[in-house]
């Protein structure tokens, strides 16, 4: 099997020879890959940043959509020609970015009919991510301020939807470019992070107290975000970057789970129109390099995929 990888750690992003898949084990499911998801993970875990379950040569990638091809004797939720999407981790086989990938049938949700392959490919990580910050690190409640810094990315857009569905008031930071589409997706109030004073801004339409919750997903950019935090607050950030605690701010920083319940709960949203995913580009699998360097060098405007 012809798939996109690395042979060691570190090394340039090529077309790797690998052995076929093997049948599923009991739990697994084989699936025919559709389309998978480029993200600044997957620069993680070329470079040894994020161990993700097996080792080169090995396919990177750590999400998917595609068909169900076959199943393992102990999986009764899913067919062979059933649509689905995963963040399937730590991997048993090989990454996502293969014509086929083995996974946990207990990290599948289904692809809703309505979405492409290529947005459904994109779907789980910054979707789980998003959920994981709103729901487990802040536990934002209903009339809350919640700050969302670097708004207009993917993950970013999809904490401003998630925490405008979770009934909070939304404050978000944007280029000028992507202020219509972000109030579009709930916020109430979205500033221009470009502005040096940004925070001071944010405090400024709390009434100059301050959010109670802010969840960070601008590289680099939790510092900032904390100056717009209440006392006794809480900032979550997803860049890796938590600042010291500080005025009692609870701090935490998330790297996404996987988690099949939750994923299926977000499909679920997903199928009624409530989360989208904007796909910037597309490319074919032989272009992964190209793909992730897309990705890594600046701003996609959109989800990065391969298609198959
Ligand atoms: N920890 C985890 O598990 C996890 C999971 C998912 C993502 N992440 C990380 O989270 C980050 C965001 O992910 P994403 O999917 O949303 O990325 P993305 O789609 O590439 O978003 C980048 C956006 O960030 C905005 N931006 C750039 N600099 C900014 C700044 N200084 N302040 C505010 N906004 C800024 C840009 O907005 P404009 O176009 O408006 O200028 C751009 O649209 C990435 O670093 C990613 O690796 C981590």
């Amino acid at each position: 099997m012809q798939v996109a990888g690395i042979r060691r750690i570190g090394a340039r992003i090529e077309m790797i020879e690998t052995a076929g898949p093997r049948p599923p084990a009991d739990d697994e499911v084989l699936l025919e890959v559709m389309a998978a998801g480029v993200g600044n993970w997957d620069e993680f875990v070329r470079t040894g940043g994020w161990d993700v379950g097996v080792k080169p040569p090995m396919a990177l990638g750590v999400e998917a959509a595609g068909t169900v091809l076959a199943v393992g004797r102990a999986v009764s939720d899913w067919t062979p020609g059933d649509p689905v999407m995963t963040h399937p981790l730590p991997l048993r086989d090989q990454g996502t970015w293969a014509p086929r990938l083995i996974a946990p049938a207990g990290l599948l949700a289904r692809k809703p009919d309505g979405a492409s392959w290529e947005a459904a490919a994109a779907f789980p990580v910054p979707a789980l991510t998003a959920q994981q910050v709103l729901s487990e690190a802040l536990g934002v409640r209903t009339g809350e301020q919640l700050l969302v810094n670097g708004a207009s990315g993917v993950t970013g857009s999809l904490l401003v939807t998630l925490g405008a569905l979770r009934g909070a008031q939304v404050i978000a930071t944007a280029g000028p470019s992507n202020r219509e589409r972000v109030s579009a997706l709930g916020a109430r109030h979205v500033v221009d992070y470009h502005d040096q004073d940004w925070p001071d801004q944010v405090r400024a339409l709390t009434g100059s107290r301050g959010v109670a919750a802010a969840a960070n997903a601008a590289p680099g950019g939790a510092a900032s975000a904390l100056r717009a935090v209440a006392d006794g607050g809480r900032l979550a950030t997803i860049t890796s970057d938590p600042p010291g605690e500080q005025r009692g701010i609870a701090v935490s920083s998330v790297y996404v789970r996987p988690d099949g319940d939750q994923l299926r709960e977000l499909a679920g949203l997903f199928a009624d129109g409530r989360l989208e995913i904007p796909v910037g580009a597309s490319y074919p699998l032989a272009d992964a390099a190209q793909a992730l360097a897309q990705v890594t060098g600046g701003h996609p405007a959109g989800a990065i995929v391969l298609a198959f």
